[in-house]
């Protein structure tokens, strides 16, 4: 009995790896990407690359677990959460309002450490950010968010980028 259930759960783990999640991957360079409209200090790009991107970009670097079911759905399940409510890679695309309400958001993401999530930080230690990383990341979100509410074409030569990349 305990033999024909273990060949059963195995079976069911072996089916489980042909549902393979689509994976978030591009290399493409997206024109409205933050780092084409607005000034970001190289730290907190690193900071955002290491911590943040694989989550709230459009290319995600996998860890091979991705390709073991359940994790991967699990792990593609947040990927989708997170870039649906915060996409780097198309920052340049949000209106004023709803960039401000972002970079507010991410100065308290960053004060409360509610991101990045723990379990990533389980597999990626780079992105165990100290307090001084975060403190560096909310510091820039509240200096963007005052320059883009005090001008609104605050953009870094906007229509400059969109036209070298259209
Ligand atoms: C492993 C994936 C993952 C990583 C890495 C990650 N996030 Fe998130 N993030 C999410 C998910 C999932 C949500 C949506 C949470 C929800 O729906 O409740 C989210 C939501 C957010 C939000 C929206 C407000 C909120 O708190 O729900 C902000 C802002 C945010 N993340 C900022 C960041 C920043 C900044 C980093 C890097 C320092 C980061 N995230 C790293 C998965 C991630």
């Amino acid at each position: 009995m305990a033999k024909k259930i273990f060949y059963i759960i195995l079976a069911l783990f072996a089916l489980m790896q042909l549902f393979q999640p689509e994976r978030n991957l591009s290399s493409e360079n997206f024109k409205a990407e933050l780092a084409n409209f607005y000034e970001i200090p190289d730290t907190v790009e690193t900071l955002l690359n290491n911590a943040c991107y694989d989550c709230h970009s459009n290319n995600t670097d996998y860890p091979w677990f991705i390709n073991v079911q359940p994790i991967g759905w699990y792990m593609q399940n947040k990927i989708d959460r997170g870039k649906n409510k915060l996409n780097f890679s198309n920052f340049g695309e949000l209106n004023t309002k709803d960039a401000i309400d972002v970079l507010e958001d991410i100065q308290e993401a960053m004060k409360k450490n509610t991101m990045p999530l723990a379990s990533y930080k389980w597999y990626n230690k780079e992105a165990d950010l100290t307090i001084e990383q975060r403190d560096a990341i909310a510091e820039w979100a509240l200096m963007l968010s005052k320059q883009i509410s005090s001008d609104s074409t605050a953009a870094l030569n906007k229509d400059a980028v969109l036209d070298t990349l259209n």
